[in-house]
């Protein structure tokens, strides 16, 4: 059996096609397997906002394959795309995104809600999962109630809750100080301790120092793609 979470073949992102183009995406080729962690590095404009979205079935490339856990979904509908992202993606953005009137764990709740799974078994495992990332105590708290480092740790605990098979976090300690962007760096190496496949997309080589897969991208291409030993 193949270990490949993600296989991308020639895959290009134009934007404004026959009109002032933009090659966001210029045929990115890459396989992540099973269970690594892998960081995204590049400077402002090099596409990896692009390539986030496109990892993350937020929009569909303009050529090329995408194969997430098999599935080609490159070519799918939007409603199929969605189905995929809340099957298999947990999400972790620079913002957090968390409801602002919801708890904790109501938070952590959204995404089980729409995998269809039962309230008690819903509240199981959000409380599960923000116990995990050291927030038991913190469940009927609103984002405004916490600090920027335990809202990012709701946000992780929400992404892991359904223990979707792929983790991407882009700039997930952007908004952080380096106390807060240490213990979310750590609470992401536990992820991937665990079996997890988590992507980490940054500009910061400090945090891509954290993974033990680090790739480079620049003008919508991999400038280069290493082991580092450094990393774990
Ligand atoms: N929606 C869009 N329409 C047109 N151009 C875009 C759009 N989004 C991004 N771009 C352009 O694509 C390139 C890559 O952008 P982006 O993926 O956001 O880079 P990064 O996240 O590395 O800063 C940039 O030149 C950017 O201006
Ligand atoms: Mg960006």
């Amino acid at each position: 059996m193949s270990e490949a979470l993600i296989e991308i073949r020639d895959l290009c992102k134009i934007y404004n096609p026959g009109e002032v183009e933009v090659r966001a995406l210029d045929h990115v080729s890459l396989t992540i397997n099973r269970g690594e962690l892998v960081a995204i590095i590049g400077q402002s404009g090099s596409g990896k906002s692009t390539l986030m979205n496109q990892l993350g079935c937020l929009d569909v490339p303009t050529s090329g394959d995408y194969f997430l856990s098999g599935q080609n979904v490159a070519k799918l509908s939007d409603n199929e795309l969605s189905d995929i992202r809340n099957r298999e993606i947990g999400f972790i953005f620079q913002g957090f995104n968390l409801i602002p009137n919801l708890t904790a764990v109501e938070n952590v709740e959204v995404p089980l809600i729409y995998r269809g799974i039962g309230k008690r078994e819903r509240r199981q495992l959000a409380v599960a999962s923000l116990e995990k990332v050291g927030l038991g105590h913190r469940l009927d708290h609103k984002p405004s109630q916490m600090s920027g480092g335990q809202q990012q740790r709701v946000a992780i605990a929400r992404a892991i809750a359904a223990a979707p098979p792929l983790i991407l976090a882009d700039e997930p300690t952007g908004n952080l100080d380096s106390a807060s962007s240490k213990e979310i760096l750590q609470i992401l190496k536990q992820m991937h301790a665990s079996g997890r496949t988590v992507i980490l997309i940054t500009h910061d080589n400090e945090i891509a120092a954290q993974a033990k897969r680090i790739i480079h991208i620049r003008d919508g291409k991999i400038d280069s793609d290493t082991i580092n030993e450094g990393g774990k």
